[in-house]
């Protein structure tokens, strides 16, 4: 029979790649916890309505890349590909969005139906933050100087950089729509077949073609930085003028407009030219309309998404993960001889309880010394203990696990000091 494998584009984390996981996490939740950002947990599923009417019936994501099915009642859902749409939906349904402010933060797998390449996977994670209920530029900065503050902690901070554009007000976008619409419709005949639909139905989507000879015609289109208000105009260099004062720099990107339909205003990508062609590693933007386009309260809304994998490639690529993140055991226990079983596991109970923070392995399913010891250096525990003998009479010796191997023979009521004496 054919070996069942998993579906092209979703991986699975390995014991060995799993630390690499666990760091990044834990490096993200002590920063997002500094800044006192709180987490939420929403499902994978959700009805597909949800997608279509926030990131945009007529977009790759909702047009060609989601899983989408009908349950056995009939209702048609669709697994997330990403999670803004979704945060709003729950933050909106609960009530966390009624005159308050929130600043929340999620992590977890998206489906996307894409071609499976470097850095591109039809299961990804995401570490997503979103900020609601706050209209100025402030929280805006606050979230670029908190990404920013990642990438120096994770060492990445050098290969980098903050590309950032303004969307203008949703009526700018309406008003440029047009403008681009009366231009396009000149040229119709020459766009390619996409284009020519996306000119009735979403316009702007156009902007983003990768087809040459309409990425040419685009170049005599009027440009959407003329049709921003100047309020839209004043905000955003306010936000540009907190951003120099913090050492932040950026590029800015006039032809960034984000393949979500949701946002307004300000958006960015922070990308790197380490990845290849998957370029962004981390991007957002506000999206003021989309709690009232969802049917909820008219709440502001800004924040970004960061793409797990891509992110520890880099680390992975540029040797930036710090190396004793693959060392998962301190204390490795060889158990020579059934008669100390029981002790042993005894033992390491024990220990667990009077050393809590360090791991202990402890040896199960028997076997000869020289293979135990083996199994305790490739463990990468720094020293064994090695319990010898039978139920009425048992040895305790203590191994540090180096080449010398020094062993010196303990009492029992010795081990915690010993232990403790040496992880000092
Ligand atoms: P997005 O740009 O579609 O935005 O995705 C955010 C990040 O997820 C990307 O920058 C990239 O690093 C990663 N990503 C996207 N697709 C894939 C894929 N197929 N494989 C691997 N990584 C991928 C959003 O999803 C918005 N919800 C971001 C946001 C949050 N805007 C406001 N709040």
């Amino acid at each position: 029979m054919a070996k069942i494998q998993a579906i092209r584009g979703m991986n699975d984390v390995l014991p060995a790649q799993a630390p690499a996981w666990q760091y990044l996490e834990k490096t993200m939740r002590e920063l997002l916890s500094a800044y006192a950002y709180q987490e939420i947990r929403f499902p994978v599923l959700e009805q597909t309505q949800l997608f279509k009417r926030s990131i945009g019936e007529v977009t790759d994501i909702v047009e060609k890349e989601m899983y989408t099915f009908e349950d056995r009642n009939g209702d048609s859902l669709s697994m997330r590909p990403e999670g803004t749409a979704c945060c709003v939906r729950a933050a909106e349904q609960h009530g966390l969005l009624y005159n308050q402010t929130q600043k929340l933060w999620y992590m977890g797998p998206m489906y996307r139906h894409e071609r499976p390449q470097k850095g591109r996977y039809r299961q990804f994670h995401q570490m997503g933050v979103e900020a609601f209920g706050m209209a100025g530029v402030d929280i805006e900065a606050e979230l670029l100087m908190l990404s920013k503050e990642l990438w120096e902690k994770l060492g990445i901070a050098d290969v980098i950089t903050l590309e950032i554009n303004n969307l203008g007000t949703s009526e700018d976008r309406v008003r440029y729509g047009e403008a681009l619409r009366g231009f396009l419709t000149e040229h119709r005949e020459a766009l390619d077949e996409d284009s020519r639909r996306r000119l009735d139905k979403n316009v702007l989507r156009i902007l983003d073609s990768k087809v040459p000879s309409t990425q040419d015609i685009l170049k005599g289109a009027p440009k959407l930085a003329d049709y921003i208000s100047p309020e839209s105009a004043a905000g955003f260099s306010d936000l540009l003028a907190i951003l120099d004062a913090s050492g932040i720099a950026y590029v800015l990107n006039p032809s960034l407009v984000r393949g979500l339909d949701y946002y307004n205003g300000m958006v960015f990508e922070w990308t790197t030219d380490k990845l290849g062609a998957q370029s962004a590693v981390c991007s957002g933007g506000r999206y003021d309309g989309l709690s009232k386009q969802l049917g909820g309260t008219d709440t502001p809304g800004v924040g970004f998404a960061l793409g797990m994998e891509r992110m520890i490639l880099l680390l992975e690529e540029l040797g930036r993960l710090p190396a004793d993140i693959n060392r998962q055991v301190d204390v490795y226990i060889a158990v020579i001889g059934e008669g100390v079983r029981q002790q042993a596991l005894l033992l390491a109970a024990e220990l667990r309880q009077g050393l809590p923070g360090l791991r202990i392995l402890t040896h199960c399913g028997g076997g000869k010394y020289n293979s135990q010891l083996k199994k305790a250096f490739a463990s990468g525990a720094r020293c064994a203990l090695v319990l010898e003998g039978s139920e009425a009479q048992s040895e305790l010796k203590f191994r540090v696990l180096n080449d010398e191997g020094a062993t010196t023979t303990l009492a029992l009521d010795a081990v915690q000091e010993q232990l403790l004496a040496f992880f000092d």
